[in-house]
């Protein structure tokens, strides 16, 4: 048989694969699960969007192959989108590509600019694909750690100079995951400064823009990078709309950026099935009621986890986005000991804060896209648990 490539081997099994193991083993003993572990919203897509898809799926002129950038039509709607929701203007014909789900694009974006040696600045904890995808093109991840007392920002102040001058890429992800921290507009500016004195290309991680409560309204980059000079930034309707299983986003920004992040593309997928554009293309320009829809009731979700780790000493402050939760650790506990504990002694699953990066460690992450009675039960159950 032949051998892997040294960068498979490289590469641990992606985080929520070895967690899949875990609540195997865990179903095998007959522990009922309840499992707070990844963020797949529960909540059904809208109707209006799968009744798009019934009817684009049924034309015959979508059943071949799509255009590599995606429809205009589909990118025509994501610069209205973007117009209404932040008040920014992209050209649709070169300033938008439509990608396979936002992770496709972030894992490619590093195979488009990262030549052997070059650095990719990448937040700690954070999204896997981020670091994975650097790793995967030859480049090396700087891990920027994103401290509690930072408010989860990181401080560009404090990476070495010769590794700025060295990074081609700096991911933000802002309202995040997994911290669930949001940044004010002071770190956007003083994001771009730096990724402006150092010519390095901003990648904003925008997957969570619309999962906010309270009244909250994160940002786009470009409200900030105003003529679209250093960065891209990445989006998805997954969250937004609960299309996590039909692979749909986009990325937007400097027009540079776009056609190579497209050239590269062109050469590895063959675009996104022309059906599941036009669901996209309803989902952006239909009723966007539901989303507001959404956030009440994950606004309910997330109280409830709260006050259920207050109950039992674990005081978390209310992230104003995202679906998570992170929490720290009990006294002597390290991440992967307690969510193993949490199973084995609750059925809960929760994801170690240390598989987002060495500065998760002493954190878990709870994510609220499962219904209220399973919340209810598992505060229950919390209640219960010995420390
Ligand atoms: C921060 C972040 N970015 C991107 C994604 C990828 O989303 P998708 O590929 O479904 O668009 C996720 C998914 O969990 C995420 O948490």
């Amino acid at each position: 048989m032949a051998k892997a490539a040294s960068r498979t081997e490289k590469i641990p099994p992606y985080l929520f694969a070895r967690i899949d193991k875990k609540k195997e083993e865990a179903r095998k003993r007959g522990i009922d699960l309840i499992d707070l572990s990844i963020g797949d919203p529960d909540i059904p897509t809208p109707q209006n969007i799968i009744e798009a898809m019934n009817k684009a799926v049924a034309d015959p002129k979508n059943h071949r192959y799509p255009s590599y950038e995606g429809m205009l039509e589909f990118r025509k709607a994501v610069a209205d989108w973007y117009h209404a929701r932040f008040n920014v203007d992209l050209n649709p014909a070169n300033e938008v590509v439509t990608l396979i789900g936002s992770k496709e694009g972030i894992a490619h974006m590093p195979w488009a600019y990262v030549e052997s040696g070059d650095v990719v600045l990448v937040p700690s904890p954070g999204y896997p694909v981020y670091k994975i995808a650097t790793v995967f093109a030859g480049g090396t991840p700087y891990m920027m750690p994103l401290l509690e007392e930072n408010g989860f920002l990181p401080k560009f102040e404090d990476i070495p100079k010769d590794v700025c001058k060295q990074a081609k890429l700096l991911f933000l992800n802002y309202p995040n995951n997994p911290t669930g921290a949001s940044a004010d507009d002071a770190f956007y500016e003083k994001a771009l400064a730096f990724a402006k004195k150092y010519d390095i290309l901003l990648c904003h991680d925008a997957a969570y823009s619309e999962i906010a409560y309270e009244g909250y309204k994160p940002k786009s980059i470009f409200e900030f990078d105003t003529e679209k000079k250093y960065s891209i930034e990445f989006h998805s309707l997954s969250k937004t709309y609960c299309m996590t299983g039909w692979r749909i986003g986009f990325a937007v920004g400097n027009s540079d950026a776009i056609a190579n992040l497209g050239k590269l593309k062109t050469n590895i997928d063959s675009g996104a099935f022309q059906a599941i554009q036009y669901a996209g293309i309803e989902a952006m320009t239909g009723d966007q009621g539901s989303i507001a829809v959404m956030n009440k009731r994950l606004e309910k979700r997330r109280d409830m986890i709260i006050e259920g780790l207050n109950a039992i000493g674990i005081n978390v402050p209310k992230p104003k986005a995202t679906f998570y939760i992170w929490a720290r650790v009990p006294k002597g506990y390290t991440s992967a000991d307690f969510c193993e504990k949490l199973i084995e002694a609750t059925g809960i699953v929760a994801t170690p804060g240390s598989g987002f990066g060495d500065a998760g460690e002493g954190y878990f992450r709870l994510s609220i896209t499962i219904g209220e009675d399973r919340i209810e039960e598992a505060m229950k159950r919390l209640k219960k648990l010995n420390l």
